[in-house]
């Protein structure tokens, strides 16, 4: 897959989503499905968004034991979304399982990437909660290297990450980025940001938007603004 835009869909029921979705006219985005809408909705909102001729990637983060996360893994596997994530800190075992479960009786499969430390968590509650005491830096290249050793696709960093990732991993191990803003706009709660153009130049695979598009006064024009800086 080429590099893309990939749009937080962070509704909170199908009404909202579809009403968002129904402005797109001529280029179906590619979607973020997060755990929000898929409690609400269950399922039937992945299918249906796939109907209308969207990529999908459901983010849901899976983080259990390895044999639970494969049988979750192989029941997601026939939604037939395109990328799915877990939590790296779930250990080796657990990611190669999920890929197995991922992987349909035919061979094939949807992208599989991990989470390694959310940028909610920094070196100092790392520390003080999880009795981790390495630099932050390391944890999340150290976790992004078991990623790879397990067989997953790529991971979910900041776009501040990406080319470090890239130098130890290789360019075809995937950076999905969030933390996206345009030159003009607020950074809101997100620190470490960079602007669509900026992120295509630092190597990220795809890019993650959410509020810059969703609350966008014109979400198409915001939208096409981000395809013409990190795609064309
Ligand atoms: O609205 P905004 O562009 O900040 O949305 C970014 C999306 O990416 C949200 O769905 C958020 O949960 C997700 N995300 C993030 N940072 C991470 C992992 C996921 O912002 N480290």
């Amino acid at each position: 897959m080429g590099k893309d835009v990939i749009i937080a869909c962070d509704f909170k029921d199908a009404s909202h989503t579809f009403e968002f979705l129904d402005k797109f006219k001529d280029r179906k985005p590619f979607v973020k499905i997060g755990m929000e809408l898929f409690y609400a909705e269950g399922p039937s909102i992945v299918r249906e968004i796939k109907k209308r001729g969207h990529k999908i990637f459901l983010d849901l983060k899976l983080h259990d034991i390895p044999n639970t996360v494969k049988k979750a893994m192989s029941v997601l596997s026939r939604l037939d979304v395109d990328i799915l994530n877990v939590h790296a800190s779930g250990t080796v075992k657990m990611m190669e399982a999920a890929l197995s479960g991922l992987t349909r009786p035919d061979g094939t499969r949807p992208l599989l990437v991990a989470v390694t430390q959310l940028t909610s968590t920094d070196e100092e509650t790392m520390k003080s909660d999880l009795l981790i005491n390495a630099p932050i830096d390391e944890v999340v290249m150290h976790y992004a290297k078991n990623a790879k050793c397990a067989g997953l696709d790529g991971i979910v960093c900041s776009p501040w990450e990406t080319e470090k990732v890239h130098n130890l991993l290789g360019n075809d191990f995937l950076t999905i980025t969030p933390g996206i803003r345009f030159a003009d706009n607020q950074a809101g709660d997100q620190k470490r940001i960079m602007t669509p153009c900026e992120a295509k130049k630092a190597g990220s695979d795809y890019i993650v938007v959410g509020r810059p598009i969703t609350e966008a006064e014109n979400p198409v024009f915001a939208y096409n603004r981000c395809i013409e800086e990190f795609v064309n």
